[in-house]
């Protein structure tokens, strides 16, 4: 049985016969999602898992951002097994239970920002971007909404309309939600822009508010605009850390128009960055936040926390039957505390190391274009070569399959990106074996890959 302290993967029957019977039947009766790689799980612990044929892999993936306290911490289970024996569901949307109160209570303590706030609480990511767009409109009576490109905010039709980073996502789906305009995103190491955005940042800041205003003179009204929907690291699109002044920009072209900054922290926030939220790393405090995914270490839940001032107001405008659950809010009361107590911290201090790593292999492979990111979200662009900077997504997957060959878990993100986010509990000895993988796949591709 696996502990989650494995100092290293073991990989001796990659794909058995179990996988395949499971992938097969996966493959018969579920929709057709994203899957990315035939990883089968059987069990999993912190940041290792064992597949359903005995091999022990390093999970750099989290699920994809949500189990950011370890797989199955065990004070998350406690708290889970807890509130189950009490009630599991109880419509905290019509009635009332503590845990969800105190779980909103604490949630408008530790977002940023000294004023009153309120929360809904949702299901899924999309979903407390439903809520923001919705909470955006009907409190300010404006029906536009600005969003970047390279932006993921979800797929369902309101969040769709912002999201703009694949156009796979779109494909066939029109009409999604009409009134978002979209407008370049600072990206440092590629922008339409043509700054490069590393040596300049102030040149790349002062492009895209420049492409904000003109918007506002020539097609945008800006006092129609509700929302500025913004990730202050971009996921999906490719983990693209903005230059230090971009939010702070942003702020105050919204607080000058009488419009909503909304902060996207789904997939950087719950202590990824080796903060509580990305947005503190650019010392801006957004009017609204929206998290899910690690909220509550595996159990679905989000939030969209916004000013009080901007709430609804009125019953029946907005809700949904699970919002609220309360095992959710019991594990999610619990993930916090394990954020506060250590790991928060913890990610700061391998996300140092991680990136130290990172950075040589920029430094080292002509295929490792850019290395980039925050304490343990961090990312690698794939390219053809440092010149041309031409993104070469097959070496890109080609690395990502190797890596799993090791026992690496890894996933792609943005065109040609390869994103790395294990599990905050992961401990140093963990790390630099993990690096050394990677770097071997990474020199593999290199060697054998470069045009
Ligand atoms: C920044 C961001 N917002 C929203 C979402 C949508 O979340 P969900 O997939 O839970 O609907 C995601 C998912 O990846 C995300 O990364």
């Amino acid at each position: 049985m696996i502990t989650g302290n494995e100092s290293k993967p073991l990989v001796k029957n990659l794909v058995g016969d179990n996988a395949k019977k499971i992938i097969e039947k996966d493959g018969k009766y579920i929709a057709t999602t994203t899957k990315a790689l035939p990883a089968v799980v059987k069990e999993a612990r912190g940041i290792v898992f064992e597949d359903e044929d005995g091999n022990i892999f390093f999970d750099f993936t989290s699920g994809v951002g949500v189990v950011n306290t370890g797989h199955s911490h065990p004070a998350v289970v406690e708290a889970i097994k807890r509130q189950a024996e009490k009630f599991l569901h109880f419509a905290g949307t019509d009635f009332y239970y503590d845990v969800q109160a105190e779980l909103a209570k604490k949630l408008t303590e530790i977002t940023p920002g000294d004023f009153e706030k309120k929360v809904y609480f949702g299901n899924s990511g999309a979903e407390a971007v439903e809520a923001a767009i919705k909470m955006a409109r009907w409190s300010t009576k404006r029906k536009f909404l600005i969003a970047f490109i390279g932006a993921f905010h979800g797929r369902t039709m309101g969040a769709l309309a912002l999201t703009a980073s694949k156009p796979v996502h779109k494909q066939r789906f029109f009409p999604w939600m009409p009134g978002v305009i979209h407008v370049p995103y600072p990206n440092p190491y590629r922008n339409p822009f043509g700054i490069d955005g590393y040596e300049e940042p102030d040149e790349l800041v002062k492009a895209t508010i420049d492409y904000i205003n003109y918007a506002f003179r020539h097609y945008v009204p800006s006092d129609e605009v509700a929302a500025i929907f913004v990730e202050a690291i971009q996921g999906e699109g490719g983990y693209i850390v903005p230059p230090k002044n971009f939010l702070k920009e942003l702020k105050k072209v919204a607080e000058e128009h009488g419009i909503l900054l909304v902060d996207d922290e789904i997939q950087a926030g719950m202590g990824r960055t080796g903060k509580m939220w990305a947005i503190e790393h650019f010392n801006v405090v957004p009017h609204v936040v929206t998290t899910a995914k690690a909220m509550a270490s595996g159990i679905p839940i989000s939030a969209c926390i916004y000013p009080a001032s901007n709430d609804f107001g009125v019953k029946g405008a907005h809700s949904t039957t699970f919002g609220g659950n309360p095992v959710a809010c019991a594990a999610s009361l619990a993930t916090l505390d394990i954020l506060q107590n250590g790991l928060i911290e913890n990610a700061a201090k391998q996300g140092e190391y991680m990136s130290k790593r990172l950075k040589e292999m920029e430094e080292n492979y002509e295929i490792v274009g850019d290395a980039r990111g925050i304490g343990l979200m961090q990312a690698t662009e794939i390219v053809k070569s440092k010149e041309s900077k031409e993104i070469y997504p097959k070496a890109r997957d080609e690395i990502i399959n190797r890596a799993f060959k090791k026992g690496l878990l890894l996933l792609g993100c943005g065109e040609s990106a390869i994103r790395y986010i294990p599990p905050l509990v992961i401990n140093s000895e963990q790390m630099e074996n993990a690096m050394n993988l990677l770097e071997e796949a990474i020199k593999e591709v290199n060697n054998e890959m470069m045009p």
